[in-house]
């Protein structure tokens, strides 16, 4: 091969409004619940991956730093899998950009892994599928299963320990009055993965049996709620759904927790929103990062309340967000 086997990518973020938590097979990244979420325009990763036999072993830069031997390790076994399907051994440059803060809660490994697989497999020219692209971003992180589409996106967990069961859809393209604000009160990077904390919340949590049942019970719900365009409903569900699985957090031993003093007062600010008749939900992931669901037409009237108890750079607004797409190659 005397090419060069390169592409870059960009693919947005997206925040569960029914979370996955916990997997059923680790090694195989299979969920224990199938999942619904959102794809947000705001948030996004750009991932140029680079194919050489200049290349001695793979390299990996994010945010223009030379990541860890742990980092890069990470990433080689998940290039060794588009290896495989191409029968090479290459090794590769990635550089990759992220334009939401990394490991914070604001779901940088799903934007991630969806960019890192769609340049793969153009720099390959593998032609794999939407689903087949899906399946190979579970690999990296599970949620990125999700950002190979835009819009509301359903992950189903598939079945038993068929691998190629549990992969991504298209549910809704929510082209309609939708929207998303991140109230951002702390952007370092969390102490305990997500990986770790479902594991340990599996492991220890009592209150975790009752996790997939309340999980099914909420996706009918909010994929009908969804169809009626019900923002209301569809709030509701999601922020008892969020509180649900930061519950069995609580319950887990030892207990931990990824609330922070400002995201309690971010939820009651929420709370005291809708005291105001307006129509404002939160949703909170493995990290301090509050997110609120609300009507697109009433951004400008949150984003200003909000404001008077929180710094204005710290309010960020979403529309919903496209499907990954292919952007102009970084010079070498
Ligand atoms: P988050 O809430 O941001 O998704 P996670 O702990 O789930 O936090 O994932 C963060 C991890 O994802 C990082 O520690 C890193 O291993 C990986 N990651 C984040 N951004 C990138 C990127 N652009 N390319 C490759 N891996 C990334
Ligand atoms: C709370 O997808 O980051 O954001 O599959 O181990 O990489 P791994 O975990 P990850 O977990 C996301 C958890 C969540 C809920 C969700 O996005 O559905």
């Amino acid at each position: 091969m005397t090419k060069d086997f390169i592409a870059n990518y960009q693919a947005h973020t997206n925040i569960a409004l029914i979370k996955y938590w916990g997997k059923r097979n680790q090694d195989l990244m299979l969920p224990v619940t199938s999942s619904l979420s959102l794809t947000l325009e705001a948030f996004y990763t750009q991932t140029q991956v680079h194919f050489s036999k200049d290349y001695d072993e793979d390299q990996f830069i994010l945010n223009d730093q030379i990541q860890s031997a742990q980092e890069r390790q990470k990433i080689s076994r998940f290039l060794n899998r588009f290896r495989q399907l191409k029968n090479t051994d290459l090794k590769a440059q990635v550089t990759s950009y992220n334009h939401v803060p990394t490991a914070a809660g604001l779901a940088s490994s799903a934007s991630a892994f969806a960019a890192l697989a769609c340049s793969c497999n153009e720099a390959l020219e593998l032609k794999l599928s939407q689903e087949e692209l899906s399946i190979m971003a579970r690999f990296g992180s599970g949620s990125a299963s999700r950002s190979l589409f835009g819009g509301f996106v359903e992950w189903e967990k598939g079945q038993g320990d068929d691998s190629q069961s549990s992969y991504a859809h298209p549910f809704d393209e929510a082209d309609w009055d939708i929207g998303m604000i991140a109230l951002v009160v702390n952007q370092k990077a969390k102490k305990f993965s997500s990986r770790q904390a479902m594991q340990h919340t599996i492991e220890t949590s009592p209150f975790y049996a009752l996790w997939a049942e309340e999980v099914a019970k909420d996706l009918e719900a909010i994929k009908a709620a969804i169809k009626a365009r019900d923002i209301q409903k569809i709030g509701q569900i999601a922020e008892h759904n969020a509180m649900k699985m930061h519950a069995t957090m609580l319950a887990a031993n030892p207990s931990f927790s990824y609330f922070q003093a400002e995201s309690l007062k971010a939820m009651e600010a929420v709370r005291q929103l809708r005291k105001t008749g307006l129509t404002a939900y939160f949703t909170m992931d493995a990290g301090p990062n509050v997110k609120i669901i609300c009507p697109y037409s009433q951004v400008a009237a949150i984003q200003e309340k909000l404001s008077q108890d929180f710094d204005p750079q710290n309010i960020i607004v979403s529309r919903p967000g496209p499907q990954p797409f292919s952007i102009p190659l970084i010079n070498q």
